[in-house]
């Protein structure tokens, strides 16, 4: 029976459960472009509202992946790791996590993404390197992890198609936040490029997609089990999201804080927490028999400075200006640096994070419509965490940005996303649980 669009969208509108074949149908015809965005954006949106069970998810995942190649890496290494994020603020683990991985000898073939809502994307950090390119070939991916074992390459026309193009529709559509939307976007590149162990960071709290504990477990044991189903080994950390990781926000200076991390400076609650993604990875590739060790490798890789080479490496391999990760201050740079006040004393209790990501895209660090071009040197450092005491008119961090308006907005904006409380606050963990397939 011919399947028609507006049958399947009248389904999802209504509630119903799509076929495999629906779901089949839709992401094939629309990665071969047969498929409006109108069409595929309303599709987005009953899904976002009407939800999806978990038999229509994993069609959707493997559709997703089945939508370009499924890499198979066994003739470079015999185990291949990989990371994933779900989405948060300031969060730019992966630019510190993957160097150091790799440079413990562990190959890593990673497939990004851009901003997405709120969130920034390792992709548009990563092209605050000038001529930095994530399109490879699938020849290339190969290629690239055989000779320096560290790949960060975005969906391609080979790799993932459909995420590319639905990931582009989510992040101007308002329909990022759902569950089996994020576990088909995550798990679908996963699966695509071709890592048998998985890291995956679930962000719990007021800047992740999932604003509780327990729904970033929910969404954590989906992808789990996913990518068992699929043979791959994965284990979810959730990870706290009630403030932005480490300071800075914004692309070039969330890339600056990375470089410091990797030369064994920067915000320690940021290293920590890379410290933790990092060993895990290692421990899951079998290069540790345990955490202790898996922490004692990626702290001497640090130490002695091959993290950072490795960076570098990555940086050139994909046609970057490699002399921006030796002087970070070549990267781009806003034309106003303006200091941001508090407006009242208290202890930070809370921030909305959430808000503070969209501070960062109104400034021009993310994208409002599809074909908005980023602005790298945008964004804030926000030295403030909850837990600390602060006093009307202190210094709480500095604004980057590149016209009077903006600037403007953002002096006020930030101050107020912070919740003060007359008492004390305990900062929240960096860690709630870990989750995997056992
Ligand atoms: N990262 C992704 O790749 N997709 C999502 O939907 C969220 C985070």
């Amino acid at each position: 029976m011919t399947i028609r669009m507006v049958d399947v969208l009248a389904r999802k509108r209504d509630g119903g459960e799509l076929t495999g074949e629906e779901i089949a149908f839709f992401v094939r015809e629309y990665a071969a472009g047969a498929i409006p965005d109108y069409q595929a954006a309303a599709l987005l949106m009953a899904i976002y509202l009407r939800g999806m069970n978990r038999r229509e998810t994993v069609d959707l995942t493997l559709a997703m992946a089945h939508s370009g190649e499924l890499l198979d890496l066994h003739d470079i290494a015999p185990r291949i790791v990989d990371k994933h994020s779900s989405g948060g603020v300031g969060d730019k683990t992966s630019l510190a996590v993957l160097p150091l991985v790799a440079a413990c000898g562990v190959p890593v073939g990673k497939m990004s993404g851009r901003g997405l809502g709120s969130s920034g994307g390792t992709l548009d950090k990563m092209e605050s390197f000038a001529g930095w390119s994530p399109e490879l070939s699938l020849a290339q991916f190969k290629r690239q992890l055989r000779d320096i074992g560290l790949v960060l390459a975005g969906q391609t026309a080979d790799l993932a198609p459909a995420d590319g193009k639905l990931y582009a529709l989510r992040d101007v559509t308002a329909t990022v936040s759902n569950r089996s939307l994020i576990a088909a976007s995550i798990m679908s590149k996963k699966l695509a490029a071709g890592a048998d162990a998985i890291v995956l960071d679930v962000k719990a709290g007021s800047g992740a997609f999932m604003p509780t504990v327990a729904a970033a477990e929910d969404l954590a044991r989906l992808m789990v089990e996913i990518g068992a189903d699929a043979g791959r080994e994965v284990v979810a950390l959730i990870s706290d999201m009630n403030q932005p990781l480490g300071h800075a926000v914004g692309n070039a200076l969330e890339v600056k804080e990375a470089i410091a991390a990797l030369q064994g400076g920067g915000p320690d609650e940021f290293w920590q927490h890379c410290l933790t993604v990092a060993a895990t990875m290692v421990r899951l590739a079998g290069a540790a028999a345990t955490d202790d060790e898996a922490r004692a490798l990626i702290t001497a890789a640090r130490a002695d400075g091959r993290g950072l080479a490795k960076l570098r490496q990555l940086v050139v391999a994909q046609g970057g200006d490699g002399r921006q990760v030796d002087d970070p201050s070549r990267l781009p740079q806003a034309r106003y640096v303006e200091p941001i006040e508090a407006t009242g004393s208290g202890t930070v209790a809370a921030m909305d994070t959430g808000e503070l990501g969209w501070v960062c895209v109104r400034c021009g660090g993310g994208r409002l419509v599809k074909s908005d071009r980023i602005d790298p040197g945008v964004g804030f450092l926000l030295t403030a965490k909850i837990g600390d005491t602060i006093e009307k008119g202190q210094v709480i961090g500095e604004i980057h940005a590149n016209d009077d308006m903006t600037l403007q907005q953002a002096q006020r904006d930030i101050p107020a996303a912070l919740t003060l409380s007359p008492d004390p606050v305990a900062p929240p963990p960096l860690f709630y649980a870990t989750i995997n397939g056992e």
